[in-house]
């Protein structure tokens, strides 16, 4: 296909996963269901699933019943080559980690926590994750789909995804510390209740085990000729503030953010003199978006008349999202900056189009470090290590200008 920047990603790699991330609202599981919709019209089997647990794809397909309902968190056929799915966590939780979470919120209930709490405590963090990451490992071993595309949860949140292995170390030390702090005294009383006390070293092992596992589809995310992300914005400040700052975290766990769209651009045909104002602002803060997501491409589509929900209208938001892109394609391979910490010294690597050091200027404004050379801006977010600390340009080599961060003192 003429245009197509990857045509043998259309059918020749496989198999895709592609995250979709970003801000609240603006637009994510809409823009997950449309690309779900435009790959299984490709010929490619396909997944979408949800990661959220305000699971809304349901609500995107038009379904007038809740998913959950009609099917249990099983996967659910809704066109040719398209299957949806909402993982029932609750459900899944208890079948895998059973015994652990009912000793775990027993021994909660009996330190006087009030039930319900102790019941939503008992899910440790990263669980939810490690039940849809399961299920994707699943798919990815039994070759099951070609394209499988994650309608994540707010930026915040979706994060924890990527950060399981940390995460898990947190949990374990958790249980471990919960096991020490209950007093001799409650160890025979849980038993008169029942209750296998954590520390069930055999309990323990297992689900180490699932961790372990879990270490293998970490690498799957990590390789990015079958994973990217995509983040979706609108045209806002605060939007993208914060999808500057999911940027720059995705970067740093080593993730390809391939593409990243804008959403809900006033359409010529709305712009009759009300949007006057918005339509200008809109225009600036695209072009913001062009420059400080580099090297990723982005892509835009128009606010839709009404909400987009259905199939027929998530195809055709995809028609005019994609055009003549594959929507499987990876649309960017390349990392749009490096942290490093080499022997104490911090530095910041960033790949910029080919400029004269001298015209480079640095400067920090709040948590961003604000990078401009003639025409060309990038705001990048820095990570906490970085703040406080003031920039100076190392080096300009290969296309890669470094910037050392020194003591601000
Ligand atoms: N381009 C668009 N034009 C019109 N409505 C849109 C558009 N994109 C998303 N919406 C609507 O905006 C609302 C929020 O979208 P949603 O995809 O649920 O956001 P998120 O998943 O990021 O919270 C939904 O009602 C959706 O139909
Ligand atoms: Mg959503």
């Amino acid at each position: 296909m003429s245009g197509d920047p990857h045509p043998i990603d259309e059918r020749g790699r496989s198999p895709r996963v592609i995250l979709v991330s970003g801000k609240g609202g603006v637009g994510k599981t809409t823009f997950a269901s449309s690309t779900g919709v435009a790959c299984a019209r490709r010929g490619l089997r396909t997944m979408v699933m949800s990661v959220d647990i305000a699971h809304s794809l349901s609500d995107s397909f038009g379904l007038t019943e809740h998913l959950l309902n009609i099917h249990g968190g099983r996967p659910y056929r809704i066109a040719d080559n398209l299957d949806i799915q909402e993982v029932d966590l609750q459900a899944e939780i208890k079948q895998h980690w059973g015994d652990l979470y009912g000793s775990l919120s027993t021994l909660l209930k009996s330190s006087g926590m009030n039930n319900v709490l102790a019941e939503e405590l008992a899910i440790l963090p990263g669980m939810p994750e490690v039940v849809c990451l399961l299920y994707i490992s699943k798919y990815l071993r039994e070759n099951t789909y070609d394209v499988i595309v994650l309608d994540c949860a707010p930026t915040g949140e979706s994060m924890r995804f990527i950060s399981l292995p940390s995460t898990i170390e947190w949990s374990l030390q958790k249980v471990y510390k919960l096991k020490e702090n209950v007093p001799s005294i409650a160890q025979p009383l849980l038993r008169i209740m029942g209750v296998t006390p954590i520390g069930d070293l055999e309990e323990l092992e297992k689900f180490r085990s699932i961790y372990t596992h879990l270490n293998s589809i970490r690498e799957t995310l990590l390789d990015t000729a079958i994973t990217s992300v995509r983040l979706v914005c609108t045209p806002e400040k605060m939007v993208i503030n914060e999808t500057l700052r999911a940027y720059m975290y995705f970067c740093l766990y080593g993730m390809n953010v391939d593409m990243v769209l804008i959403n809900k651009i006033v359409p010529d045909e709305a712009n009759n003199g009300y949007f006057d104002q918005m339509v200008k602002d809109q225009a600036g803060y695209i072009d913001e978006i062009n420059s400080h997501f580099q090297p990723a491409k982005t892509l835009q589509v128009r606010s839709f008349s009404r909400e987009v929900i259905g199939l027929k209208s998530l195809e055709s938001m995809a028609c005019d999202i994609f055009g003549n892109h594959a929507p499987n394609a990876i649309f960017s391979e390349e990392p749009p900056y490096q942290f490093e910490d080499i022997n104490g010294d911090k530095l910041l690597r960033i790949k910029l189009p080919s400029v004269n050091k001298e015209h480079i200027e640095l400067f920090n404004d709040r948590e961003y470090l604000v990078v401009r050379v003639g025409n060309f801006k990038r705001h990048v977010c820095l990570p906490r290590m970085f703040l406080n600390m003031k920039p100076c340009v190392a080096n300009f080599n290969d296309g890669w200008l470094s910037i050392r961060f020194a003591d601000a003192g």
